[in-house]
């Protein structure tokens, strides 16, 4: 479990035990002295002799199933069991409670606490659910039922696919937190198992939600752009203080240890997964190999240190091989356009994911905000980008965006997210995002580890899909099918 699979880096973080990976990170003959030394040269990788930048593709097997545009059999009502309700699976709790045809029947957390207060949310409505807490592997229990049909997971990284896997198996969907998986190994897991078992997995990518994103799909869509020729995605969110906090932060420190033992673009799929959707990637087009680089740490270990002065809890964050700050993965895709993506969360910057869509005719940029769309040499207008708008805000918008942005969770992005998946399982449509993107995206973070251990040489993306890209259809945004499940916003009061 998350919590176990750190245990052995507690006494030594300064090695790097993932299995799948060749990293040499060598002290010795380096002339350092003083700790800013330390810090800047303790990142540098290089290969090991002999070592290639072996390419996890697993090419053994054939497409079990294709999960790619397939509609489950539509579930009237949609039972609902959720394991994590830290800091993002209760707010998930109090969305889906206010969509119509939703029966929340479960929630599970290791923590008893968590449970009960996720639990006072739905106090007031219908949703009377039974509760699992206590134990490591109570949400076994939960996935075992047979009345639930989809389990929501919002977990530390460690625990989505070994959660995933479980509850596709035990014949249920599922909709996991960014990312889907940790390794690229985790990531033929969760295919396969969607695959085999003809179960949904999908990711919980909101960003794909937002109201700028989704503006900028259907004007690519509608040829705005012409042919797209590069996008830029990231996750630039400066969380030390969260990483950092024992008091008020991530459960069991489970995100510190993630950016103390592992180096690379750890948390990629925010700024992805649009750009994916806008080039028609695992639909028309895939990722073939990308190259990754990461500066050294700058702000982690010092923070570590300056902690460890007060507290000897973070003595063992002194000497860890803490990411670099700033990782930039670039991606060239099989027809040739490219993607760049960037991640830092230590450094003091504005919060941005970029979401960069350039081609043939135009380009759109949302960070910094304002969000620009131009044609040429010049922005648009603040008048121009108004009829932009009406020309191009797409029919899921029109239909849920108003309610959406009273619901809230990032903006409203979150609920629309929701409500989609809800609708979609309600009328056996396809999810918009399936177990390829979930492997995908998420299999950007490791490889982007792989190459940043080996000098930044490129690395090959496996295709998941196993070739169905090349003729699987693009996500479907026309909202022309379903769209019929409704919102009792009178709980909001
Ligand atoms: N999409 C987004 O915008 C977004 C935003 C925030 C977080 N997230 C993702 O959500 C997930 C959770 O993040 P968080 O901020 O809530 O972290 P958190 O640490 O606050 O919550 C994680 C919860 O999982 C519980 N947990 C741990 N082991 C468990 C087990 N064996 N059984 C049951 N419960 C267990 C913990 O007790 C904790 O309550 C992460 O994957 C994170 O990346 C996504």
């Amino acid at each position: 479990m998350g919590s176990q699979e750190f245990d052995g880096l507690k006494l030594n973080l300064m090695k790097n035990n993932r299995r799948n990976f060749i990293r040499s990170v060598s002290m010795a003959g380096i002339g350092v002295v003083g700790a800013n030394a330390l810090v800047s040269c303790k990142n540098e990788s290089s290969s090991v002799a002999g070592a290639e930048p072996g390419t996890p593709v697993k090419d053994d097997g054939k497409q079990i199933f294709n999960m790619s545009g397939y509609a489950a059999p539509a579930l009237e009502t949609v039972r609902v069991g959720f394991i994590g309700l830290g800091m993002r699976g209760p707010a998930a709790v109090g969305r889906i409670r206010l969509i119509e045809g939703v029966e929340i029947k479960g929630l599970c957390d290791l923590v008893h606490e968590k449970v009960e207060k996720a639990k006072k949310i739905l106090e007031d409505t219908t949703h009377t659910p039974d509760t699992y807490s206590g134990s490591e592997e109570v949400w076994k229990e939960m996935c075992d039922r047979d009345d639930i049909d989809l389990i929501y997971i919002a977990t530390p990284w460690a625990l989505h696919t070994p959660m995933a896997v479980y509850a596709m198996e035990a014949g249920k969907h599922v909709a996991v937190e960014v990312p889907a998986a940790k390794t690229i190994d985790e990531c033929w897991q969760l295919v396969e198992t969607s695959e085999k078992t003809k179960k949904h997995c999908m990711m919980l990518e909101n960003c794909c939600y937002d109201f700028f994103e989704l503006l900028t799909l259907n004007m690519a869509r509608q040829g705005f752009f012409g042919d797209i020729i590069h996008g830029e995605g990231a996750y630039i969110h400066d969380l030390v203080g969260l990483n950092f906090n024992k008091e008020t932060g991530y459960e069991d420190m489970w995100r510190l240890k993630e950016n103390a033992t592992r180096n690379g673009s750890l948390y990629p799929t925010h700024g992805l997964g649009p750009i994916c959707q806008v080039m028609d990637i695992n639909r028309g087009d895939n990722m073939d190999y990308l190259t990754s680089l990461s500066t050294n740490d700058f702000t982690m270990q010092q923070k570590a240190m300056e902690l460890a002065k007060e507290d000897p809890f973070f003595q063992e964050y002194t000497n860890a091989a803490f990411r670099g700050n700033m990782n930039t993965t670039l991606v060239k895709t099989k027809k040739g356009k490219s993607i760049m993506i960037q991640h830092d969360v230590s450094s003091p910057r504005p919060y941005s994911r970029i979401h960069l869509v350039s081609g043939t005719k135009g380009i759109a940029r949302k960070w910094p905000e304002p969000s620009r769309v131009a044609t040429g040499h010049s922005w648009f207008t603040e008048e121009e980008m108004k009829a932009l708008e009406e020309q191009y805000t797409p029919k899921i918008v029109k239909k849920v965006g108003e309610m959406a942005k009273k619901v809230g969770g990032h903006g409203g992005m979150d609920f629309i997210m929701d409500w989609r998946l809800i609708d979609c399982l309600r009328n056996g449509l396809p999810l918009d995002q399936d177990v390829y993107d979930a492997a995908l995206w998420s299999a950007v973070a490791p490889l982007s580890e792989q190459s940043v251990a080996n000098r930044s040489q490129s690395i090959d993306v496996p295709d998941f899909t196993r070739g169905s890209w090349e003729s699987n259809a693009p996500v479907d945004i026309s909202l022309e099918k379903g769209a019929t499940t409704g919102v009792n916003m009178s709980v909001l009061g």
